[in-house]
């Protein structure tokens, strides 16, 4: 990307390290004995990877892809499946893993289609939530950080396909 605008970093990598593994441990100790990760592509590919580096025990994974902003910064309020799991839920303790919770939309829709499929326990972990920005309100039982009202970038989190590499989170608002 030519001419990219300085980026100001609002969480380090070992911000981000210490608090993915606390948040590991809360997973863990809710479902102790077996845990289904599902993680929603492609924002949570890194959380996901480091979270899972920091649990013991029966984890097992699967993906799945939405589509909620297209080059856009604001959510258009229309969530799209892209990708669907490759296996059932019945019965299995389920935590959705998710980049960030905004407005909450995408969110209420991913919990309740997999709410349907008859999961034992659901529960989502989102490693940023900006509650100022909520329009519906979705549960969230494990947040990592909760910040302003900033678009932000890295760790996963893209600009237009950009910046997913970054292992920091950064701002990337218009002014900056
Ligand atoms: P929501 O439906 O408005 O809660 O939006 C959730 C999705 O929008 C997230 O999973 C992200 O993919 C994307 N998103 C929301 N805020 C940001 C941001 O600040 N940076 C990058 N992506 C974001
Ligand atoms: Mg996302």
């Amino acid at each position: 990307m030519p001419d990219a605008p300085p980026l100001e970093i609002l969480l380090s990598e070992q911000q981000i390290q210490k608090r993915v593994a606390e948040l590991a441990a809360d997973i863990r100790r809710d479902s102790p004995e077996d845990v289904h990760l599902v993680a929603v592509l492609k924002g949570a590919f890194m959380f996901l990877s480091d979270l899972v580096r920091h649990m013991d025990g029966a984890v097992t994974l699967d993906f799945m892809a939405v589509s909620s902003y297209s080059k856009a910064k604001t959510s258009s309020g229309e969530v799209r499946m892209l990708k669907d799991l490759d296996s059932g839920l019945q019965g299995r303790h389920v935590v959705i893993v998710e980049d960030i919770v905004d407005t909450g939309l995408t969110l209420i829709y991913l919990q309740e289609i997999l709410r349907a499929r008859s999961p034992k326990t659901l529960r989502t972990a989102c490693l940023l939530s900006k509650p100022s920005r909520r329009q519906i309100d979705a549960a969230v039982e494990y947040i990592g950080f909760t910040i302003e009202d900033h678009f932000v970038v890295g760790y996963g989190l893209d600009f237009a396909e950009q910046f997913r590499n970054l292992p920091y989170i950064a701002v990337l608002d218009d002014e900056s």
